[in-house]
């Protein structure tokens, strides 16, 4: 059956993924990404599918109501994926209300207008909402985040996220809208902007440039590899149940310095580099504040549900990353300049 849906955030990391796998799983649907196109946010990273019938691009900003009612008067969605957002941690700390802006307000915003526009006849229709494991807050030693972990965020782009996640709930339970929401992992793969710790890392390793570990690395985060992501989004936009919230995890878990040494080892293998040399990179900085501890989710609701797993181990998603960078230096170099150098200077000036 053809749908029509609107996939927001689509020129970013995550989104890209999306577009790409509805764009060239789905030829019957029309797939329309809507992108402000912020510093993130990047058609580049959709040069292979940019010319396919099925595809459409409209820059918008989820803030313009006018704009989301102009995209939805001309395209007649069925169904929304809702990825754009602020999305980075460092950055919610700098300016924080940036981060209202878009993941709340833009979000409540999105939500009128399908509310409006789906307002005589919400059969057939789901607005789904992409959310963070964040908003959970830090686990200790043990445990995991399920579906029932109650909110708990720390950090403004957490907090932000969690504020997002409950407005969504409410459309559904105040109005009927038929939403659904997941909640996942961090994310890593081909096309990550590079500001977060892998990208990052990689980048700084082919510029010889000091590694910054926050504090004293023993951080946990669960890895996902983005495509993994991408086919879970699949499964839970056709078949995920109304209402509900589904966990995502790639069920590897790592302390950020065990992960930065196999990142380092698996780079100088690439570089011909002698053992040991990236490592020596690694420089400890000051820790992040509100740094979360530990992440961990339970997957198990949507593979006992859908019967989604993960495809690729973290060895097999990391070398396939790591060789993504290699053969993307002109991405990269794109990615790095102008805006990129102040930030980066901001965050990090005592190391670079
Ligand atoms: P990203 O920062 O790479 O991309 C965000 C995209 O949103 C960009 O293309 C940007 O141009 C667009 N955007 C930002 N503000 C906008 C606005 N006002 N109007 C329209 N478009 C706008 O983010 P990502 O890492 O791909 O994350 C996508 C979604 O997934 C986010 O909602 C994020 O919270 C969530 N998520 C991310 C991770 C992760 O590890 N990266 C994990 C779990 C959930
Ligand atoms: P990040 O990729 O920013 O994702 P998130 O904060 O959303 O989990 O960071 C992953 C982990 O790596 C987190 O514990 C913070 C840490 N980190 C560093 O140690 N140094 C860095 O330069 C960055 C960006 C992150």
């Amino acid at each position: 059956m053809s749908k029509t849906i609107i996939i927001t955030g689509g020129a970013g990391f995550i989104g890209s993924h999306v577009v790409r796998l509805f764009v060239n799983k789905y030829p019957e649907y029309k797939i329309i990404n809507l992108d402000a196109l912020t510093y993130a946010g990047n058609l580049e990273n959709l040069r292979d599918i940019e010319n396919a019938p099925n595809y459409f691009f409209e820059k918008a900003d989820i803030l313009n109501a006018d704009q989301l009612e102009r995209i939805f008067v001309l395209h007649n969605p069925d169904g929304v994926i809702h990825l754009a957002a602020e999305s980075h941690v460092d950055r919610s700390i700098h300016s924080p209300l940036d981060f209202v802006y878009t993941n709340v307000i833009g979000t409540v915003n999105l939500l009128n207008t399908a509310k409006h526009f789906w307002k005589d006849n919400m059969g057939g229709k789901r607005f789904y909402h992409v959310s963070t494991d964040e908003v959970y807050g830090a686990l200790g030693d043990t445990g995991f985040f399920t579906e029932e972990t109650k909110y708990d965020p720390h950090s403004p782009y957490s907090a932000s996220k969690a504020s997002s996640d409950h407005f969504v709930r409410a459309y559904h339970d105040t109005y009927g809208l038929p939403v659904v929401v997941s909640n996942c992992s961090n994310n890593y793969g081909p096309n990550h902007f590079p500001e977060k710790l892998i990208p990052l890392f990689i980048n700084n390793v082919i510029n010889k440039k000091p590694l910054p570990v926050y504090g004293d690395g023993l951080y946990t985060r669960d890895w996902l590899f983005v495509k993994d992501h991408a086919r879970a989004i699949d499964l839970i936009f056709h078949q995920g149940k109304t209402g509900d919230t589904y966990n995502i995890g790639g069920f590897n878990e790592w302390k950020n310095i065990d992960l930065v040494k196999l990142l380092c080892k698996l780079m100088d293998e690439r570089l011909g580099n002698p053992a040991g040399t990236s490592e020596q990179l690694i420089t400890y900085i000051k820790d992040r504040p509100g740094h979360d501890r530990r992440y961990a989710i339970d997957a198990g609701k949507i593979s006992k549900e859908l019967g989604w797993k993960p495809s690729v181990t973290f060895e097999e998603g990391l070398a396939q990353t790591i060789d993504w960078y290699f053969q993307n230096t002109e991405w990269l170099h794109h990615v790095t300049s102008g805006e990129y150098q102040q930030y980066y200077q901001k965050q990090y000036d005592k190391t670079s």
